[in-house]
């Protein structure tokens, strides 16, 4: 779904490469989309061939949503999107949140090299999180000479200028920013999905907590001003989108730098006022300050979908302290009994890191102990994963592998026990559910998604998709139902 508005059409068509490249910045890169658009049209009559790109998404939400910025850019500039990595255009768009995710990144390039011996064409760019890390990018530089280009978390709008860079230069192209010193958010994306969109309502994150790197990567936090996320959600809503995913590292601190200062549970109120907008989500809420407002705004809501994801990463009160969290146990079970009182029904999920420095057997305890009583629907839980550059990475006192491992089994066992009972609680009952895809293994089956975030798997078609129908939920399959279209 390439949503490109009339206005940025226009604007695009009234680009005149004989002038001087533009200073401002949306003027500059439609300028250099329009550059590239040129060259790439010759270089295909060239060859006589279409030139395919793919970009592939390592981590998070918000890292899915700005692949879909990227893969519009190449797309306006005139590559075939692929899932396939034999492509002439590969981006990996990279996280690091855990060391495996850089791991991970570093094993496939081998893999991408020997791609790109075989195609002259071939332009291989890194992005992302990772790329914010200084000894990555000195890595890159050093032992991954074959890769064209490296940018960062902030100036991904910058690709087709950057791409234009490398087609005019010998080397590698490495542009990182430091901070956000624009951002152009009217460019061409590519949705994945027709019916439903992730949109960015803030940057970065201003949390600190002591294990994780997102601040260090992802910069302060900065919110984008109402009237603009409600424009681009019209807009996605006249071009066929259903369900919005409202998308920040801390969505709770939503609207606190702005000229006019405006609460979370304010924007929530406003985007439910746009006319056929039929679901809205958000990602992710910090336990610490989710208000009373956001808990009653979400309860009179009939759009705000069903669904709270509240980390919680540790149930010990001396651990949530050294991570810098800012809550205890009790707060965390209040704020849940908060949250069940005015909408019982609401599905909770969770984040829990496993290993954190200093654990013992008493701090795991309490977090097992959270799990059974905050009832959740499901949890990623995660082996703590020691970042360089933060806090907890100079903390004493790792805790031994095996401890650790033999702690996540048991957390995971919990996580199960608690969440298949939880779970079942719909059996036999009637709900709504978006349907998203045919499903993957049985083509008589579409899978859809109920408020509460939980898929279901009932016979239907292709014609299905996008359509929000009702489905009675016959078997709890675990995480998933098998239902009937009624
Ligand atoms: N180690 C393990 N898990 C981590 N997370 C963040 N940083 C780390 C780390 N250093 C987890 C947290 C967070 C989720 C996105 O990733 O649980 O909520
Ligand atoms: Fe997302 Fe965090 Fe990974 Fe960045 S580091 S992609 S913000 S999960």
């Amino acid at each position: 779904m390439n949503q490109i508005s009339s206005e940025l059409k226009e604007k695009l068509e009234s680009v005149n490469l004989n002038d001087v490249i533009p200073e401002n910045s949306l003027d500059r890169q439609l300028y250099f989309i329009e550059k590239c658009k040129k060259e790439i049209a010759e270089l295909k009559e060239k060859i006589g061939r279409p030139l395919y790109a793919c970009v592939k998404t390592f981590g998070c939400q918000m890292n899915a949503r700005d692949s879909e910025k990227l893969l519009g850019i190449l797309m306006q500039i005139g590559y075939e999107p692929t899932e396939s990595e034999e492509a002439d255009f590969v981006i990996y768009n990279t996280c690091t949140v855990r060391e495996n995710a850089n791991t991970r990144v570093y094993g496939r390039l081998g893999h991408l090299h020997a791609i790109k011996k075989k195609n002259p064409h071939m332009i291989i760019a890194l992005c992302g999180c990772m790329m914010q890390e200084p000894d990555v990018v000195e890595t890159i530089r050093n032992s991954y000479k074959f890769v064209d280009i490296v940018f960062g978390t902030f100036n991904i709008f910058k690709l087709a200028e950057l791409l234009d860079s490398r087609w005019n230069s010998e080397g590698q192209i490495i542009d990182i920013w430091e901070e956000t010193k624009d951002i152009v958010e009217e460019l061409p994306t590519e949705r994945k999905f027709a019916f439903k969109s992730g949109v960015n309502i803030m940057y970065g994150c201003d949390n600190f907590c002591s294990y994780c790197i997102v601040p260090y990567v992802r910069g302060r936090e900065k919110s984008r001003v109402p009237e603009e996320i409600v424009c681009e959600i019209e807009r996605l809503v006249k071009d066929g989108v259903k369900e919005v995913m409202l998308l920040g590292q801390n969505v709770n601190s939503y609207g606190k730098g702005l000229a006019e200062p405006i609460t979370f549970a304010q924007l929530l109120h406003k985007i439910e006022q746009i006319d056929g907008l039929e679901r809205i989500r958000f990602m992710t809420p910090h336990p610490k300050d989710l208000s009373d407002e956001l808990i009653d705004v979400m309860s009179k809501s009939t759009k705000i979908c069903n669904h709270i994801h509240l980390p919680l990463q540790s149930g010990s009160d001396r651990l949530l302290k050294l991570m810098n969290r800012k809550y205890t146990k009790e707060h965390y079970l209040a704020l849940v009994d908060r949250i069940r009182a005015k909408m019982p029904d609401v599905s909770l999920t969770t984040d829990i890191i496993v290993g954190f420095p200093g654990e013992t057997e008493e701090d795991f305890e309490d977090t097992l102990d959270v799990v059974c009583k905050a009832k959740y629907d499901s949890a990623y839980t995660f082996i703590y994963s020691k970042r360089t550059g933060t806090v907890a990475a100079n903390m004493e006192d790792q805790v031994d592998e095996a401890v650790v491992k033999e702690r996540f089994n048991r957390l995971l066992e919990t996580v199960n026990e608690v969440s298949h009972t939880i779970i079942t609680r719909y059996t036999g009952t009637v709900q709504k559910a978006l349907v998203e895809a045919v499903n993957d293994h049985d083509d008589t089956l579409v899978t859809g998604r109920l408020t509460s975030n939980i898929l279901v798997h009932f016979e239907g078609g292709a014609d299905l998709i996008g359509q929000i129908v009702d489905v009675r939920l016959d078997e709890c399959k675990g995480f998933y139902y098998m239902g009937t279209r009624v």
